[in-house]
Formats: C-alpha cells, sequence, structure tokens
C-alpha cells in the first residue's frame, strides 16, 4: 500500500504529512484509526491514511489555502468507500447524514454542472437556484462540535469535464467562484471523490480463473496489481494538474470472509438496536444463531458487488420477513425471536418464543444524577408515572452514596456534574455492579476519548433535549436487553 499515497506537495517546507511514511499511528490517533475501522471493516490499511489529516485540523496545522485532505477512493463496488465518509460523518459530527454529497452522475452535461455554482445574475431563474456548493450548505453540515466539512464527490468519473475544472479551483485553492460572483472556501474541508475507474479491470483480475473467488482476501500481490491498474486509469481519465492536486489515492480491497462476517455481525446488532428504538416496549430480543448467519454470509458473498450484496441478502431473507411477522401480529412484545437455518438449509426460520414474564415486569430501581435540579425533579415525575422506582441526586458522591445503599438496575449520568464526570462515574458503579446499566446523558458532543468508553462500556448516549417517552423507551429496552442476556446465560449453564 505505501506506493499508492501520492503526494503532489513535495516542496521540502510542506506541512503535509506523508501518511505512508509512519510506520503506526502514535496516540490518540490510534483510537481513531481503530473507531473507522470497527464502522468500515476490513480496509484498516485504507482507512489509516485519512486519519493523520484529521489530526493536522485538530492540532492547527492544516497548511492555509487549501483543503485539509484531497482523497481520492477507488476499488471494486461494495467494498466501504462511501461509507468510509459516511464513518468519518458519525465520528466527527455524530450522523452519517453529516456530509456535503454531489452525486456525480446527476451532472453530465455542462449544464448540469452549472447548477453546482448557480446561474449567474440576469439569467433568468438565478433568484430561484440556490447553489448546490455554497458556504451556508458547507456550514450546515458542520456542527458545534467539529468545524470540520465533509465533501462528497461520489463517482466522479460520471460527470461532465466541467466538474474536473470546477475542482481543479477547490482542490487547488480551496477557493470557487459562484455564479453571482461570490466565493466558498473550502479551507476547513476534507474533499472525498470516489471512483469506479478501472473497476472492470480490477474484476478481471479477481475473476475464479485468477484464483480468486469471493470472500477470499486477495494476496499482496494482487492487491497491489488492483492498485496499479486503479492508478493507471485515473492517469487515462484525468489531467496531470487534477491527478496532482490529490493528497492520496487509495484503492480499497476486495473484503475478505472475516470482513463479510464481520459485517453481518453488525447488520445483526443494528437490526436489534433499530427494533430497540423504534418499538419501545412492544420490542423484542432477536438471536441469530451461527447457522443462519452462516447462510446470510454465503447467499451474500459476491465478487461482482461487494457487501451491497450482503446488505440485500440480509434485508431479503432476515429484515424482510420479520417485519411482515411483527406486521401481522405474529410477534409478541418482549419475547425472544430465534433465527435458524430452516431444516432443509434453504432459508431461514424465524420463531418467537415466549414474552418474558407477560404483563408482571418487575420493579425497575433507577438513580438519575443531574446538576440540574428541576431537570432532576422532571424526571422523578416522568419516570414514576411509567412504573419506575427513582432515585435522584445532584452529584458524583450523593450519587455513590446511593448505590451503595440501594439496588439499582439503571443509571441515567449526566456529563458534566459539579464534582467529577458522568462517564467516570458509570465506569466506576458498573465495575461494582456489572448487570447495572448506564445511560449517558449530555448537551454536546462528547470528548473523544469518553465516546471511546462508553462504546466499550456500551453506554448509550441520550443527547438533550430528549422527549420523556425517549427516556422511558431506552430505559425498557436495556432492561428488556439485560433479561435476555440473563435468560441465555442460564440457558447455557
Ligand atoms: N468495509 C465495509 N465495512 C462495513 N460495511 C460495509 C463495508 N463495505 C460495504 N459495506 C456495506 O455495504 C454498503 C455499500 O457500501 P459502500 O456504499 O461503501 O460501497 P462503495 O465502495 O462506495 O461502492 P460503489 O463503488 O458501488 O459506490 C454500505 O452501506 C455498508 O452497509
Ligand atoms: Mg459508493
Amino acid at each position: 500500500m505505501e506506493d499508492h499515497n501520492i503526494d503532489p506537495r513535495e516542496a521540502p517546507a510542506s506541512p503535509v504529512i506523508d501518511p505512508g511514511a509512519s510506520s503506526g499511528p502514535p496516540g490518540e490517533d490510534h483510537e481513531l484509526v481503530e473507531r473507522l475501522s470497527s464502522k468500515v471493516v476490513g480496509q484498516r490499511e485504507a482507512t489509516r491514511f485519512i486519519v493523520p489529516y484529521l489530526q493536522m485540523h485538530q492540532a492547527g496545522l492544516a497548511p492555509p489555502g487549501r483543503p485539509v485532505g484531497v482523497f481520492l477512493l477507488l476499488g471494486p463496488t461494495g467494498t466501504g468507500k462511501t461509507r468510509t465518509v459516511e464513518a468519518l460523518a458519525e465520528i466527527l459530527h455524530g450522523s452519517e447524514k453529516n456530509i456535503l454529497k454531489i452525486d456525480c452522475g446527476e451532472f453530465q452535461s455542462d449544464h448540469e454542472v452549472a447548477k453546482l455554482i448557480g446561474a449567474p445574475p440576469g439569467y433568468v431563474g438565478h433568484r430561484e437556484t440556490r447553489p448546490l456548493l455554497s458556504t451556508q450548505r458547507l456550514a450546515e453540515v458542520t456542527t458545534p462540535q467539529c468545524s470540520l466539512a465533509l465533501v462528497l464527490f461520489d463517482e466522479i468519473e460520471k460527470a461532465a469535464p466541467a466538474l474536473s475544472t470546477l475542482l481543479l479551483g477547490i482542490l487547488d485553492k480551496a477557493r470557487l467562484r459562484l455564479g453571482d460572483g461570490t466565493e466558498v472556501d473550502f479551507e476547513q474541508s476534507l474533499i472525498f471523490l470516489t471512483s469506479n475507474l478501472g473497476a472492470r479491470e480490477m474484476m478481471r483480475e479477481l475473476s475464479p480463473r485468477v484464483g480468486f473467488s469471493a470472500g477470499v482476501a486477495p494476496s499482496d500481490d494482487v492487491a497491489d496489481r488492483l492498485e496499479s491498474i486503479g492508478l493507471a486509469a485515473v492517469r487515462r481519465r484525468f489531467s496531470p494538474e487534477f491527478v496532482n492536486r490529490l493528497d492520496v489515492v487509495i484503492t480499497y480491497r476486495p473484503l475478505d470472509e472475516a470482513a463479510l462476517s464481520a459485517i453481518v455481525d453488525q447488520q445483526v446488532v443494528e437490526l436489534t438496536r433499530h427494533v430497540t428504538t423504534r418499538l419501545g416496549p412492544r420490542s423484542f430480543e432477536i438471536d441469530v444463531t451461527p447457522d443462519a448467519r452462516r447462510f446470510l454470509l454465503e447467499r451474500g458473498t459476491s465478487t461482482e458487488y461487494g457487501a451491497r450484496e450482503l446488505r440485500r441478502t440480509f434485508h431479503r431473507h432476515l429484515v424482510q420477513p420479520l417485519a411482515a411477522r411483527v406486521a401481522s401480529g405474529g410477534i409478541a412484545p418482549r419475547s425472544r425471536v430465534r433465527v435458524a437455518l430452516s431444516a432443509d438449509g434453504t432459508a431461514l426460520s424465524i420463531e418467537s418464543t415466549t414474552a418474558t414474564a407477560p404483563g408482571a415486569p418487575e420493579e425497575t430501581h433507577v438513580l438519575v444524577v443531574d446538576d440540574n435540579v428541576e431537570l432532576l425533579a422532571w424526571f422523578e415525575a416522568t419516570l414514576t408515572r411509567a412504573g419506575f422506582v427513582v432515585f435522584t441526586s445532584s452529584s458524583v458522591a450523593g450519587a455513590t452514596e446511593v448505590a451503595a445503599r440501594e439496588h439499582l438496575d439503571a443509571a441515567l449520568l449526566d456529563y458534566v456534574l459539579p464534582d467529577g464526570d458522568g462517564v467516570a462515574l458509570g465506569v466506576e458503579l458498573v465495575r461494582e455492579r456489572p448487570g447495572l446499566s448506564v445511560i449517558m446523558m449530555s448537551g454536546t458532543h462528547l470528548p473523544d476519548e469518553e465516546t471511546a468508553t462508553c462504546e466499550r462500556y456500551d453506554f448509550p448516549l441520550l443527547t438533550k433535549p430528549f422527549l420523556a417517552e425517549d427516556v422511558v423507551r431506552l430505559i425498557e429496552g436495556r432492561m428488556l436487553h439485560n433479561q435476555a442476556v440473563a435468560d441465555r446465560t442460564t440457558s447455557r449453564d
């Protein structure tokens, strides 16, 4: 992978970090690579090229007069190119939607490209056209916690040549002049270009005749060949000026079986989370047997479509039949749904077992810790009305006292507390009471380190403001989850 880093700024004074030169990301860097790799599986080599540019921005060392980083992502379809940008948006801004995305397929004529910058004054309709690339649209995808805008030009090979010309200015000077004469500044942005250039040739390289079958990790040799194919295709299609303005060209590898299998597991977790948040008290646990996972993996493995096929298979064989069952009332609230391989091995069977403690939920003891006394009173009233036994405290010290005295099932902890922070308190509480469900609350985005701790300990984050029903649903969902885990442990014993 080392030689696919094109660093055009070879001037010695350039502060651009050459990611290919580092043997491995140190310190915090490592944490970010980990988080990105947990969301985009099997592409660690690719994702670790992006992180140094983020750090330059965070350290305030990004060179002025150009975007913070410009990346061209190449490689076969369904290998995680677009997903990488979405995952970064989740990490930096809290949502995969915080991306200024331009689908280049929609700009196949010069006339359409003009829409990106808006019509000049004097043209009919110039007031009605809102340029797609504007200062306002860039601002819309940033958040108070991160000023870096992620801009994605998806499938650039499909755009008219006028778009490459327009891009040249952005990549070179971080400036774009709009139809009305105003300028947009891209200095605080990371620009991603994705392309399937060379993909067909890459597929030929990967065809079984050459010894590659879907789901098998390509050898380093093959990976190197894919890279050269991608680069050659880029050089054929784009001018040297354009290629020279890219910071890094990254070629994504076809996903191997371990990566595809991790994606199936990710999809199961996502589905469970979705069911819990959407259905609240009507939600249920989903248990997917190893055989069923293997079935999904085998059906969904495709050299041609990468993980896209896996996603389709998951929907067709699991999500759709499950949704049909829910819609027809075939799944009781709080039951456990077991997804297994059918007897003849050609489909998945979905069985719903009896509800846990039907109609008679045990009393749930909840501790709420927040220094806002009015909010505490609201919590006490709301949660008591919902049937919980509630304890409150406005400090870490008070919370520790309650926890020493009372049995607790769940704890809702505000992040900022007068004598400490909620995340550290949560870790301390669960260390002593392993079954306790901790939920974090915060009015702002948590710092990276705290977010990582929450992920590690599985503390969900409730961002203020929220509705009473959000809180109730979340606690009920957590209780259900714990119950199912406990049942499973008992049945295994
Ligand atoms: N490496 C990966 N890790 C996790 N999920 C992945 C990965 N690759 C693909 N997926 C899953 O497959 C879907 C499609 O992937 P993605 O949109 O990133 O493909 P792509 O590489 O951009 O392909 P294309 O060239 O067709 O645009 C994603 O939404 C995600 O669910
Ligand atoms: Mg894509």
